[in-house]
């Protein structure tokens, strides 16, 4: 049976660093819409610059175009074996998407760790992320610190900081967090699989959470 699970908290929580981890370890693909919404804007589609217009203001980017573009990722044969999704779905139009998507699989959303962190920790975070230019690996200058400033340890790129981190933009992300992907606490409540997840302690212990969660 495939393996699916949804990585669900607010921006900057460390969806992104867990579900690299994650997917490391149980070798499965990490699916993030944002990193396949940046690649898009790093190539100049249409997609990224419609894309570009929402996310540099941190509003999230439109049902239609965001499930077409996971139902595309999804076509590739990758995902049959499971998935590590990271910032999708993030509505309830986008859940049931997803549901009719997997079920063409022969699969379901197995596991959904909610991460919770205080809004002071995530602005702490966002504003002291860099990102890999080359594959999106994460670092953080006080507490994920690359070896050399400014390099990617693994792709030896540039590091760079996301514009929809400054202050006022992650205030902004924080507000449509909780009004649009809050619901889906509930939905996946309903279904049986959240997991709880205390996203305010070390990265290595976060992820010991999750793995005694997926053993259950
Ligand atoms: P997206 O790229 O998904 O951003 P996000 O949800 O706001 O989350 P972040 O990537 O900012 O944070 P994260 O939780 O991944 O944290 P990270 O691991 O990097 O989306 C961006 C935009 O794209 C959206 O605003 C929207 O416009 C659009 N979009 C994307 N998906 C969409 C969708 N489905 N529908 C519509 N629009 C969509 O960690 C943060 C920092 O903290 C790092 O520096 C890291 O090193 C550090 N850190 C991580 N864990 C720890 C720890 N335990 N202790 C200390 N530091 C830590
Ligand atoms: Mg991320």
């Amino acid at each position: 049976m495939p393996t699916y699970i949804v990585l669900l908290g607010p921006p900057g929580v460390g969806k992104g660093t867990q579900a690299g981890i994650l997917a490391k370890r149980l070798n499965l693909p990490h699916i993030s819409s944002g990193d396949i919404f940046r690649e898009n804007i790093k190539k100049d589609t249409e997609l990224g610059k419609l894309a570009q217009s929402y996310m540099s203001k941190g509003e999230l980017v439109p049902d239609d175009l965001t499930i077409a573009m996971i139902r595309e990722r999804f076509s590739r044969p990758d995902c049959e074996r499971g998935a590590i999704l990271d910032g999708f779905p993030r509505t309830p139009a986008q859940a049931d998407n997803l549901e009719n998507m997997l079920s063409g699989f022969g699969g379901k959303v197995n596991l959904v760790p909610f991460i919770t962190a205080p809004s002071e920790v995530l602005m702490e975070r966002l504003v002291g992320r860099w990102t890999c230019r080359a594959k999106g690996h994460i670092f953080h200058e006080r507490f994920n610190p690359p070896k050399a400033p400014g390099v990617c340890d693994i792709e030896g790129s540039p590091l760079f900081q996301r514009d929809d981190d400054k202050a006022e933009t992650v205030i902004h992300r924080i507000a449509v967090y909780q009004e649009q992907t809050m619901p889906l606490v509930q939905y996946y409540q309903n279904r049986g699989v959240l997991a709880e997840i205390n996203g305010y302690a070390p990265i290595e212990d976060v992820t010991s959470q999750m793995v005694s969660a997926l053993k259950k």
